[in-house]
């Protein structure tokens, strides 16, 4: 019943009254009210004016299997969609069904994760259909100790997509977290299991705040994150930023698969950059580093100078970098 509602309701322009809408489908008007509450809990925007009736103002913003797949049908990169309305986590996930031999592009994505992880044993806040909660399955035949690099294609992937989409002027703090207003916009975790020379599958998780509201934040995380849509200042779809994230990281991910280097990616995360030349504190395995951060190798490293002119490369860790969110 509610189908035939919500077809009454987009086959009109106008207002369509309770009375109209009882009449057509057979059923009493609080039956047709309830059904309309439920729409509106789906996600669907419809004005109710007393004595004029309801109007579909606009439908959800839907990121399931089947609105992905009919745009992404030209991607050969990608080959399931596998869509949850809520999951513990998509890495989570995603690790469970690579290791049960889920395929190389097999994209598990969620509208809410009631157990999203962060780096370093951190919680990842995944409200319901505010954000993108997605992971990406790869099996990549290189190196275990290469497989940092596939942080660099992702953030290089979802700061090409956000600016292309959007014009947001988001940058990327190494090595995993996208930047807007001198705030966290997305973070990027990469899960990987493998033997000491070889890969079995990569899972990399990326989560994006997209149209979350300051009030849909912790009170600790307040001052350090944001969405996209507080930056843009209206909601954005989704549906068209998780294609472009999927588009860029298709062209960046097989680029580097054919040519064995990662160039393209290393020059957006240089260009698009919020560390180069800044002043970083790193902190590994519980010894921090005070250093001036000098430039991304071609494998992704940060190269530094620490404050006694030693310079080296640090391939991963927690990066503060001074201006950025307070020196967090
Ligand atoms: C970080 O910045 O600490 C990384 C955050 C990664 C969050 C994403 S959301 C989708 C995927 N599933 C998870 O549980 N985490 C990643």
């Amino acid at each position: 019943m509610k189908k035939k509602i919500l077809k009454a309701l987009k086959d009109s322009d106008k207002y369509v009254s309770g009375e109209e809408l009882s009449n057509t489908i057979g059923v009493t008007r609080t039956a047709i009210w309830k059904h309309i509450k439920q729409l509106k809990e789906e996600g669907y925007k419809i004005e109710s004016i007393s004595r004029k009736g309801y109007k579909l103002v606009s439908e959800p913003d839907t990121i399931d299997s089947k609105a992905l797949e009919i745009e992404l049908k030209d991607k050969s990169f990608i080959k399931e969609i596998v869509h949850y309305n809520t999951v513990d986590s998509t890495n989570s996930q995603g690790k469970l069904m690579a290791a049960q031999g889920a395929i190389e592009g097999t994209i598990v994505i969620s509208e809410e994760q009631t157990g999203g992880k962060g780096r370093l044993g951190r919680e990842w806040i995944s409200p319901k259909g505010t954000g993108i909660w997605m992971s990406i399955i790869l099996k990549p035949n290189i190196e275990p100790q290469e497989a940092t690099i596939i942080t660099q294609i992702t953030a290089a992937a979802v700061a090409s997509a956000i600016i292309k989409l959007t014009g947001i002027k988001a940058g990327i703090k190494w090595p995993n977290d996208i930047i807007v207003d001198g705030k966290k916009v997305c973070g990027i975790l990469t899960e990987m299991s493998g033997e000491l020379n070889s890969i079995n599958y990569v899972v990399v998780g990326i989560g994006v705040n997209v149209n979350m509201n300051q009030e849909d934040f912790p009170e600790e995380l307040k001052e350090v994150a944001i969405s996209l849509k507080e930056s843009f200042g209206e909601d954005l779809s989704r549906k068209e930023l998780v294609i472009k994230i999927l588009s860029e990281f298709e062209e960046l991910y097989l680029d580097f698969i054919n040519t064995n280097n990662a160039q393209k990616s290393i020059s957006i995360c240089r260009e698009l950059s919020v560390t180069l030349g800044k002043q970083v504190k790193i902190v590994q395995r519980g010894k921090t580093i005070l250093a001036e951060a000098l430039d991304i190798t071609e494998d992704g490293e940060l190269l530094i100078k620490s404050s006694d002119e030693n310079i080296q490369k640090v391939v991963s860790g927690e990066v503060s970098v001074r201006g950025i969110i307070g020196y967090i």
